[in-house]
């Protein structure tokens, strides 16, 4: 694959999503469908020879993959995937590799294999241009493929350009949007794309015929019923993609051992890392550079963003995480939120309706019902009682709190941040802490009870 570099078109709106953002950026597994190509791009060509056609809303697009803006080529105007190519021209021929693999940016499904065999295919048979076809039932939407009687290709027909002959339309072999071009003979038939055609717009698909009439050799590489090469046009096909995707994911983690009940509610990112024998209930989400570690059970209901989970530790239901690292052994929920940049050390526990911000819970310590724990540090060991809130803002800034091992807070504590306490310390339930707290010490701030008679001499309360 030497002499080969790639080309990426993703200049266009997709219009037939009817959505603003550009549709290379629409998420599968909450990360952007180009995002998918440029892997397999990667693995078979390596990033510095990936190009890549940018138009509508290119800033978007810049801000997702800042690494590869150098290889970022503007198409301003989106006239069509053959002008597309047409604006990338200059730029393959300088970087002096004479074959490219050109592939619309809307084909998330692709793997690098079946791709390096085509090129080299192409390669081999000196064709002017490759392409990837493929089988579909319904092909509504797609190229079709026309071959004369002795098998040979045609050309391609747009659907909008088929206009009520229904042989065309019945033509189940469609084009995949997947090319190699020869780059050292391409450009005079580039140079003679035209736009009389429905969309009025420059067609890549347009090459095929130029060539077929010039009697070059173009390579058409039936791949069959593939459904790795289906396009994303519309809302419906996004989401049949990400399934496919979401399932080709579940089952890599069960050849790898990891064990999953009702797995068809399990949703896991392309990035995240799940070793075996984790034990998984759907509904889960777990998302972006997540990792969970051996022997650690995850209950149903749960999203997991960019965390860490520890071995054997238990995630109950309806739990939320991001940013987090959980230690071995812990164990977190029911109804626990983990916002990011908290640790929890080895054994520590959070039970339900309890928030955890910015804050580190060291080994074996537990916050078990009803809290709110921000910007703090809790000792090994600590005991944090029901209700007890750390009041981290004064309304302009935020303030920490730190509690020493062994300390015992008592119920419904606000601890006034900055504010530390000690070890081994007891603090007496109800308390509003404002001061620092020495080792060993109880510490209660609260009016004193006073049990006074109420009983007027008549009998009757006052
Ligand atoms: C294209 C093919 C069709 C094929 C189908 C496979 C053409 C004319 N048709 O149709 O034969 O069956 O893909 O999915 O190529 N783009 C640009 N600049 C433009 C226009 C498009 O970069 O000016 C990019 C888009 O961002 C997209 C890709 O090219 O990633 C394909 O464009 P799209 O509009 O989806 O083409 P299809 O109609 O699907
Ligand atoms: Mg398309």
């Amino acid at each position: 694959m030497q002499d080969v570099s790639a080309l990426i078109l993703a200049a266009g709106k997709g219009t037939r999503m009817k959505s603003d953002r550009p549709k290379v950026l629409q998420s599968l597994l909450e990360m952007p469908m180009l995002w998918y190509v440029y892997q397999v791009m990667d693995e078979l060509i390596g990033p510095e020879r990936i190009w890549t056609v940018v138009g509508y809303q290119q800033e978007l697009l810049r801000t997702a993959f800042p690494d590869r803006i150098d290889r970022f080529i503007l198409q301003s105007d989106q006239l069509g995937t053959g002008h597309a190519v047409q604006c990338s021209l200059q730029a393959l021929v300088q970087q002096g590799r004479r074959w490219c693999l050109v592939v619309n940016g809307d084909v998330p499904l692709i793997k690098a294999r079946e791709l390096r065999r085509f090129v080299l295919e192409t390669i081999r048979r000196q064709a002017l241009v490759g392409f990837l076809s493929l089988e579909l039932d319904d092909p509504a939407g797609y190229g079709r493929v026309l071959r004369q009687e002795d098998g040979c290709v045609r050309m391609i027909v747009e659907e909008k350009d088929i206009e009520g002959q229904a042989f065309i339309r019945d033509v189940k072999e469609v084009n995949s949007g997947i090319y190699c071009l020869d780059l050292d003979r391409v450009q005079p038939y580039l140079d003679r794309l035209g736009t009389t055609n429905a969309q009025q717009e420059y067609y890549i698909t347009q090459l095929v015929d130029l060539c077929v009439q010039d009697e070059k050799p173009v390579l058409a590489v039936n791949s069959g019923h593939e459904a790795r090469y289906l396009g994303v046009n519309t809302p419906g096909e996004l989401a049949s993609c990400e399934e496919m995707m979401r399932g080709r994911i579940i089952r890599q983690f069960q050849d790898k051992g990891v064990i999953m009940h009702n797995p068809d509610q399990v949703r896991i990112g392309p990035q995240v890392d799940i070793e075996a024998g984790v034990e998984i209930t759907g509904p889960v989400e777990v998302y972006g550079r997540s990792q969970i570690l051996s022997g650690a059970k995850l209950d149903s209901h749960l999203w997991i963003q960019d965390s860490r989970i520890g071995a054997r530790a238990w995630i109950r239901n309806f739990s939320h995480l991001e940013g987090v690292i959980v230690g071995d052994q812990c164990q977190v929920g029911p109804f626990t939120r983990l916002r990011p940049a908290s640790e929890l050390r080895t054994g520590a526990k959070t039970g339900n309706f309890v928030e955890i911000k910015k804050a580190v819970l060291d080994t074996g310590c537990k916050v078990n019902h009803l809290s709110y724990i921000g910007d703090a540090y809790l000792g090994p060991e600590v005991n944090v009682g029901a209700g007890t809130i750390t009041c981290n803002y004064d309304g302009k800034n935020k303030h920490r709190t730190s509690v020493g091992k062994q300390t015992f807070i008592g119920s419904n504590t606000a601890l006034v941040a900055p504010v530390s306490i000690g070890a081994k310390c007891v603090i007496g339930a109800g308390s509003v802490v404002t001061k620092d707290v020495p080792d060993e010490k109880l510490a209660v701030s609260r009016a004193r009870q006073k049990n006074l008679d109420w009983k007027n001499k008549r009998g009757r309360g006052s």
